[in-house]
């Protein structure tokens, strides 16, 4: 990964920060009176931002462990590095999203519900599906988060949808991290032997996976949200997120991207991108530099 992700002295670097993987710990707070439809003024939109963020800690935390089973395996300094990395950012992904998950949950939508539902899911498939499918379905799902952390990245739109500062925040900082550790678990797949029909059979899965249980969920939070019906505002939600230029046609190459056999995902180059961002967020005065993280970095 690209080296400016810290400036620290070689001496005080953690295994994540030689590794350009820096954990950064945050910690945001979400007011009480947030507003409510804090993506585009839309509550299809927001609601569906809000059933990601719900999937987040217990599907991070699968990530997590699916790599933690092969780690012992890898003796490769910069690789072990690189996964101290990416276990300490999910875990501090999973801690924040939790934090935005009660608000959801204040605002009477059923966040902790859908939570406690995968938690026990995973917990079923982690006992079902051998180990190395399990690395597979992370390296999948990584890539879906990877390439829709990018648009977020890259795409102003998005940046001025997400009117609530705080949450801006929490989805940009996610969004940076995403791209920052993306071929981490995908370079332990192969390290330890996986394979590609293993690989693409996993993201079949996984995206069946992701259409149900994310569309399900969407679903149960418009239906408590009160407007399941109502359809000018799900029109122009669902337009947004797949009408053209929306935001899964968009990101349709980058997702076929990963059937082609010799894919890897530093071959979306993303290294500018994220350098500018850091820039952005953690330079003094910018959007994380009240944060924990920014602090200890000054202190
Ligand atoms: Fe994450
Ligand atoms: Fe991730």
């Amino acid at each position: 990964m690209a080296d400016t992700a810290t400036s620290k002295p070689t001496t005080r670097m953690t295994a994540g920060e030689r590794a350009g993987i820096p954990p950064r710990r945050m910690d945001f707070k979400f007011a009480d009176d947030t507003k409510r439809y804090w993506y585009a003024d839309n509550a299809f939109l927001t609601t569906f931002w809000t059933t990601l963020s719900a999937l987040f800690p217990a599907g991070e935390t699968f990530f997590i462990d699916s790599v933690k089973n092969y780690r012992h395996q890898v003796t490769e300094s910069k690789l072990k590095d690189e996964i101290s990395g990416f276990i300490g950012q999910e875990a501090m992904h999973t801690k924040e999203h939790q934090a935005f998950n009660d608000m959801g949950d204040k605002h009477g939508l059923p966040t902790l519900q859908l939570d406690k539902e995968l938690w026990w899911l995973l917990d079923i498939a982690k006992k079902v599906f051998p180990k190395k499918m399990q690395l597979a379905t992370t390296v999948a799902l990584e890539h879906y988060t990877a390439i829709l952390a990018e648009q977020l990245l890259r795409d102003k739109q998005h940046q001025e949808n997400i009117q609530d500062p705080e949450a801006l925040k929490l989805w940009m900082w996610h969004a940076l991290e995403e791209n920052e550790h993306k071929a981490v678990a995908y370079d332990v797949y192969q390290l330890t032997g996986g394979g590609y029909f293993t690989r693409v059979f996993a993201m079949i899965l996984a995206t069946l996976g992701f259409i149900i249980f994310v569309g399900q969920g969407h679903i149960r939070l418009l239906w408590a949200n009160g407007t399941l019906f109502n359809l000018k505002d799900n029109l122009k939600g669902l337009w947004s997120l797949w009408g053209w230029k929306g935001l899964f046609p968009r990101l349709l190459f980058k997702y076929l991207d990963f059937f082609r056999p010799g894919f890897h995902p530093n071959d979306h180059d993303t290294v500018q991108l994220l350098d500018d961002w850091r820039h952005k967020m953690l330079d003094e005065g910018g959007m994380l530099a009240s944060q924990p993280y920014s602090a200890a970095q000054n202190a």
